[in-house]
Order: structure tokens, then C-alpha cells, then sequence
């Protein structure tokens, strides 16, 4: 099917649904203080601070073994002077787009889905940094956000998603396959339209449309195929939701693979074999990382 008609029929079933969780408003006005040279940090954290969703998820990260700082950090203002601005940027998106989804109830299994969702980011951010990409936290957020989508799925369409769940445990097929085939359309389309919906950047919503054909993503296809890999990474290493869909994974098979090994004199050069023993390295970080986010002490 032609993506044109795909994305007409996301926006149908978007646009279908009246309380479609939103972004907090907190949370875009700190990604635009973040740009602005003239804001300091403690007019971000007092931005933060009116959100206490927000202010709480950072303070646990802070303190969470993978960022173990010597002794706790108990202030908002110690924490983001700790963390780096650039670093406030992906927590407050990701903070928000996790809390969007709290407490609802969908068919994926949430916890599942945002440890498969992290994965993805992490994993994004060590290839990018293997590649050359300038910069890390973009990859770091774009891996995170790359499957929105399957939240609204998951949420809004629980029956149809329930067959086509159903459908690839019995089928050869990729979940895109079969969303595509049941659905007449897929995650990628339905994330795209959600991304427009909550104004993200154009640079993100190209990725989550295009991560599973990165050939076809225009505003930055290298951070694409970059997302794509990593996906398709996580999705045979444990961090993949619930063993959903139908994987084959040749690294050299795959168009991203190409696309990074052009772009990347580093990359043309990787060994594969090196690159999944590497990665294979930073999977136990990745899970402590996903554990500290989502525990409840
Ligand atoms: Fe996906
Ligand atoms: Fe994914």
C-alpha cells in the first residue's frame, strides 16, 4: 500500500479519538529554554518545578546508579547543574511522553514497551557516538519516541491491535506487516500523526515515520538508520516488548547498515561481528538504566 494512504487512514483513526493524552505544556516550554542562551538554570528549574511528575522522575534518575553521583542530590538546581542543559532537554521530553501514558490501560504491557522504548535510545546513542553523529542526546530521544505509535494502538484500537497481535504469533510477518494488513495502516504512520499533533520537531517525526525504512526518511536519514539498527538491535537482544513480531536480522542485509557504512569512514570499517560484541556490552546498562526509571522505590 502507498504511504500516502497509510497516513490518510492514521489520521482518520488519530483524529477518531477525542481524549488523546497530551504533552504537558511545561514540557515544551522547557525544550524552548533550553535553545535560548538568555535563560539560566534556575529559571528552568522553576519552569520544572510547577510540574511535580516531571520533578520527581529527574530526581530519581539523578540518583539512579547510572548516573551515581558521589553523594545524593536532593535540590532540582543541583541536579540539572549535574546532568548538563543539554541533558534537561531529553528528560523533559521523555519525563512527559511517559507520564502522557501513566496509568492508562492498553493491551502492551507499559513497562515492557518503555523498556524496549529506552533500549532503543540507549543503544541509538552508542552507535551514533560509533558513527560520528554529532549529537548524542537527539539520538538518545529520537530511540526513545521511535515507536509512539504502538502506545496509541495498544490504547485507543485494544481489539483490532489484540488480532493483529494474535496474527503474527501464527504468521511469518513483521508487526508493520500485519498492523498494515489488519489495520490498513501502521505504528509508523500513527506515531507520525500523534508527533504533528504534539508539535514535536520536524526531525523526530520523520524518524518515528520512517524507522522501519530508513531509506525514506528526508530530514536526517543518518540518525534514522541509526534508530532502525537499534530497533532491530534491541528486538533480538531481550528488549523487545513481549517478543512481538517476526525478526530476521543479517546487520549486513540491512539497508540502515549501508546507509551508516557510506556516511561513516568509522563504520566502513566496523567489523560486524566487533559492533554486536560491543553493543552486546552495553545491553546490562541498558536494563539497569530502564530498572532505575520504572521502579517504585
Ligand atoms: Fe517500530
Ligand atoms: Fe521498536
Amino acid at each position: 500500500m502507498d504511504k500516502t494512504k497509510l497516513i490518510e487512514r492514521a489520521e482518520i483513526l488519530v483524529g477518531a479519538v477525542d481524549d488523546l493524552p497530551t504533552i504537558p505544556a511545561v514540557a515544551t516550554k522547557v525544550l524552548q529554554m533550553v535553545d535560548d542562551p538568555d535563560a539560566s538554570v534556575e529559571e528552568i528549574a522553576d519552569m520544572m518545578l510547577t510540574d511535580q511528575v516531571m520533578t520527581a522522575r529527574i530526581m530519581k534518575l539523578i540518583n539512579s546508579p547510572v548516573y551515581k553521583p558521589a553523594q545524593e542530590i536532593t535540590s532540582l538546581r543541583r541536579a540539572l547543574v549535574y546532568l548538563g542543559l543539554r541533558h534537561v532537554r531529553e528528560i523533559a521530553l521523555t519525563t512527559s511522553v511517559i507520564s502522557a501514558f501513566d496509568g492508562t490501560t492498553g493491551v502492551l504491557d507499559l513497562k515492557a514497551f518503555w523498556e524496549h522504548s529506552f533500549g532503543v535510545g540507549m543503544v541509538s546513542k552508542i552507535i551514533a557516538k560509533k558513527v560520528g553523529y554529532i549529537d548524542l542526546e537527539k539520538a538518545y530521544i529520537a530511540g526513545i519516541i521511535h515507536d509512539l505509535g504502538e502506545v496509541f494502538l495498544s490504547n485507543f484500537l485494544r481489539e483490532p491491535f489484540l488480532e493483529v497481535l494474535d496474527y503474527i504469533k501464527a504468521h511469518p510477518v513483521t508487526l508493520s506487516e500485519a498492523e498494515e494488513l489488519l489495520l490498513g495502516t501502521t505504528h509508523s504512520e500513527i506515531g507520525l500523526c500523534m508527533a504533528r499533533k504534539w508539535n514535536f520537531p520536524e526531525a523526530y517525526s520523520d524518524i518515528i515515520a520512517h524507522h522501519h525504512n530508513p531509506e525514506a526518511a528526508t530530514v536526517d536519514p543518518i540518525l534514522c538508520a541509526i534508530v532502525n539498527l537499534s530497533d532491530l538491535f534491541c528486538t533480538v537482544r531481550e528488549l523487545n516488548y513481549g517478543g512481538l513480531g517476526w525478526v530476521t536480522f543479517n546487520l549486513n542485509e540491512q539497508v540502515a547498515w549501508s546507509i551508516l557504512k557510506e556516511k561513516s569512514p568509522d563504520m566502513a570499517r566496523m567489523d560486524v561481528e566487533r559492533f554486536c560484541y560491543e553493543l552486546d556490552d552495553a545491553i546490562p546498562d541498558v536494563k539497569a538504566l530502564v530498572s532505575s526509571i520504572f521502579s517504585t522505590t
